[in-house]
């Protein structure tokens, strides 16, 4: 044990009565040691030589000597392949129907005894010794997976595997869920396992709590992303390439997946990044829409210790003319920390509470943890027990029901992959409703059981109806909190079918955007931590999870006034704007760090909620496209190199460049600009990209620059939603999509696509409707960029 997993422990001991935890952690040992079969002696296996073929729609089923590989390409143009026989369901990942194969692809022979399939997008090439090539239409190669290696236990069960795949020497990984050591995926071991790393994590810090088997490949000959669909324990181990200095050889980048059991599958999606994420998304299903109100900053507090403190938190914010749409109340608001409970002493009367705070425009938000206290007369634990025939929790191989250790002391875990659990787990939301809560936070749902060594999860051999197949935990664990994320959002629309739920959660697997969003997690307070949480957002965008933000502040510790606000100014871009804080650490409040930090903070505030609409309109377009609101600056150029290595600033949406300071002691800071002009949105000073300009970026504000041609829906005066038009260069034309809020209901959105231009010495902007342009303006538009003064040329 090295010191920081001592100092972990100890965190661990420190929180939860040390002699339970223990307890718990030997007896989950025990039951592993009984529950598991003992891995035996192996057996290897690889696919040997190609032996027949089998024509399908969308591709066919290549026989080998020792598996069968099925490849199918959809009429989208994503790939699948699976060894052994996998086929695409069951899946926990995907949304509802597999992609309809492609009725016009061809199978046929390939050079060298292998076959491929030809699509009009991709080919697919499978040698004879079953090496899986991804080719564009133009023979380009974009990845390479060579012939996997299986061992199987001589005495029969789950066989683990490896595959090796290389990419092109120029490529860079991103994704594998959230990984706080990104975006950009240095050379390394990714383990895939839901974690809480326990206290809080910073960049070195991995697994995390969201792990995906997914990645993207961004290279100068495409982009492509692959999922291996399997939610066992694994292994991802990326080893970017070289160029070949001089000798002509270039060395290839190396993926390697290893996985301790589960199917070996794939999807493959090649195109531009945002052809990528649609494709991704119609696969895994689009992403919740946010009710307006939570694009609106939020506050939160593990500590609020009563609803006068709560009243005092939210008048403080009146007081300082700062708006809040949101106020998250953390497990000291339950009885005993009992999940669907109120301690009744400290919140008397939360209905009322809730309503009073509405009338001020600020919503209640609950945690909600999966964890259900093991007490006789304890109304979740009984009502639990008389789920179906064995109860809604989850049992050990011997049948026992498997007790684990967290806040409220010795608890027992729903098993969401039973769907009658879901059904039953989702009604108990109408307590929450009833409290006056308008949206939930799922929190410890990796699921957490305190353990002062080894994993701090479930026994993996605890036993789970996955859906009625049946499994344990190895197979269960990295869904857990997707599926009950499931529960909770069906929950919620059904009990209140009129309003779109607000849920987001601290762990998840792909799908997961479907139900909601998610957060940072408990990150450390400190540079490397608000360093972590753009990582984390914009790694998480582009495994198909637009909605996240960090703790504002960083979860622990006491910021110092300038990190406090720098890490505001970057949660006041990013889609979940949230302050938030452990029991333990310093207050977080806007005020509490002096008046600058406060007329700054208050700066930023009113900055997003004027973008509001903006923000909105990013919201149904993510829902639309599957494209994040916050996106690496390669986004639309991923050939360019550069931006390829470029991590401190991200594009937020099509508009606007976002460039956060996340130095200590900066007043101006170097900004990588894509192809174009763009103007500081402040100061309106125009720059040319592409290449490096110097910006000021002054404790007041970050800067954020505008993409000239850009149309940006802003909250006007009047609480109208205006039109922010930006000039296009001269010579040149631009446009945006803009989606009106329709409410937080079901209602469908509208997009409006906007062009403008030059004529006659004027900017026009115009409305494209079916029946022609319209021209838009003056009124509700505002024009600005004009008559500026140019910054620079971007160098580099
Ligand atoms: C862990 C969560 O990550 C954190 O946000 C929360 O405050 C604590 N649990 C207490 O509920």
């Amino acid at each position: 044990m090295d010191r920081r997993e001592l100092v972990r422990s100890m965190w661990v001991f420190g929180r939860v009565r040390g002699p339970r935890a223990m307890r718990s952690a030997w007896r989950q040992r025990r039951a592993d040691a009984v529950g598991l079969p003992p891995r035996g002696p192996e057996r290897a296996r690889v696919p040997g030589r190609v032996t027949g073929v089998e024509p399908l729609p969308g591709g066919g089923i290549v026989r080998f000597a020792r598996s069968v590989l099925r490849v199918c390409v959809s009429a989208g143009g994503t790939v699948f392949w699976g060894w052994d026989g996998a086929e695409p369901l069951p899946s926990y990942a995907l949304a509802g129907e597999v992609p309809e194969p492609d009725a016009r692809v061809v199978l046929e022979p390939d050079t060298d005894g292998g076959w491929r399939v030809v699509a009009e997008r991709v080919t697919v090439a499978v040698s004879r010794n079953g090496a899986v090539e991804v080719r564009t239409p133009g023979g380009v190669v974009l990845r390479r997976d060579l012939p996997p290696r299986w061992w199987e236990p001589v005495g029969g069960g789950e066989a683990r595997w490896v595959q090796r795949s290389e990419v092109p020497a120029d490529a860079r990984f991103f994704g594998l869920g959230g990984r706080a050591g990104g975006p950009r995926l240095r050379d390394g071991v990714y383990r895939l396992w839901n974690s809480d790393p326990r206290g809080s994590f910073g960049p070195q810090d991995d697994p995390l709590y969201v792990t995906m088997p997914v990645h993207w490949v961004v290279a100068d000959a495409g982009t492509h992303l692959a999922f291996h669909d399997n939610p066992w324990d694994g292994r991802v181990t990326l080893r970017e390439g070289g160029e070949g200095a001089g000798s002509g050889h270039d060395r290839p980048g190396l993926v390697e997946v290893r996985m301790s059991g589960g199917p070996l599958r794939c999807w493959v999606v090649v195109g531009t990044p945002a052809r990528v994420l649609r494709g991704w998304t119609q696969l895994t299903g689009a992403p919740a829409v946010p009710p307006s109100w939570a694009l609106g900053p939020q506050h939160a507090r593990w500590g609020f210790g009563s609803a006068e403190e709560v009243r005092r938190v939210v008048a403080g914010y009146r007081e300082h003319d700062l708006p809040l749409a949101a106020l998250h109340l953390d497990i000291d608001h339950y009885d005993g920390h009992r999940v669907f409970t109120v301690d009744r002493e400290r919140f008397p009367d939360l209905p009322g509470l809730a309503a009073e705070l509405r009338e001020q425009g600020v919503r209640l938000v609950s945690i909600v943890d999966p964890a259900v206290k093991a007490e006789p007369g304890g109304a979740v634990y009984e009502d639990g027990a008389r789920v179906g025939a064995r109860g809604a929790f989850v049992r050990d191989a011997r049948g026992e029901v498997v007790r684990g250790v967290v806040w409220p002391g010795e608890c027992v875990y729903p098993d969401f992959t039973d769907p009658a659990v879901r059904g039953w787990w989702g009604r108990l939301y109408e307590e929450r409703l009833a409290q006056g809560f308008a949206g939930v936070w799922h929190d410890m749902n990796e699921p957490v059981s305190f353990t002062p060594f080894g994993d701090m999860t479930l026994p993996r051999s605890a036993r789970h109806a996955l859906e009625g197949r049946g499994g344990d935990h190895r197979e269960a664990h990295n869904v857990y909190a997707l599926a009950m994320a499931r529960a909770g959002y069906e929950g919620l629309a059904r009990l209140r079918p009129r309003e779109r739920p607000f849920l987001f959660s601290r762990s998840g697997w792909v799908g997961m955007q479907r139900y909601g969003g998610t957060w940072s997690g408990d990150v450390a307070t400190g540079w490397p931590g608000l360093r972590a949480s753009l990582s984390l957002a914009l790694g998480l965008g582009l495994c198909g999870v637009p909605y996240s933000g960090p703790d504002v502040g960083g979860f622990d510790g006491f910021p110092s006034p300038e990190l406090y606000l720098r890490w505001f100014q970057l949660g006041a871009w990013l889609p979940l704007f949230r302050t938030h804080a452990a029991i333990d650490a310093g207050r977080r409040e806007p005020w509490e760090f002096g008046p600058k930090v406060l007329e700054y903070a208050r700066a930023a505030l009113e900055e997003r909620e004027r973008l509001r609409p903006y923000f909105v309109s990013l919201a149904r377009l993510a829902r639309l496209t599957g494209a994040p609101y916050a996106r690496p600056l390669w986004w639309g150029a991923p050939e360019d190199r550069v931006l390829r290595e470029c991590e401190d600033a991200f594009l937020l949406g099509d508009a606007l460049l976002v460039a956060p300071v996340l130095t200590r002691g900066t007043d101006r800071r170097a900004v990588r600009l894509p192809r174009g002009r763009w103007y500081d949105m402040v100061t309106g000073q125009s720059y040319e990209g592409p290449g490096q300009v110097l910006v000021e970026a002054p404790l007041s504000r970050v800067p954020v620059l505008v993409r000239a041609g850009a149309v940006v829906p802003v909250r006007g005066e009047e609480g109208t939603t205006e039109l922010e038009v930006w000039a296009p260069a001269p010579g040149r034309s631009g446009g945006g999509l803009v989606v009106r809020d329709p409410g937080d209901g079901w209602e469908r959105a509208d997009v409006e696509r906007y062009v403008t231009r030059w004529v006659d010495g004027e900017v026009r902007v115009e409305l494209v409707t079916d029946a022609g342009a319209v021209a838009v303006g003056p009124a509700g538009v505002r024009v600005r960029g004009l008559g500026v003064t140019g910054g620079g040329e971007g160098r580099g």
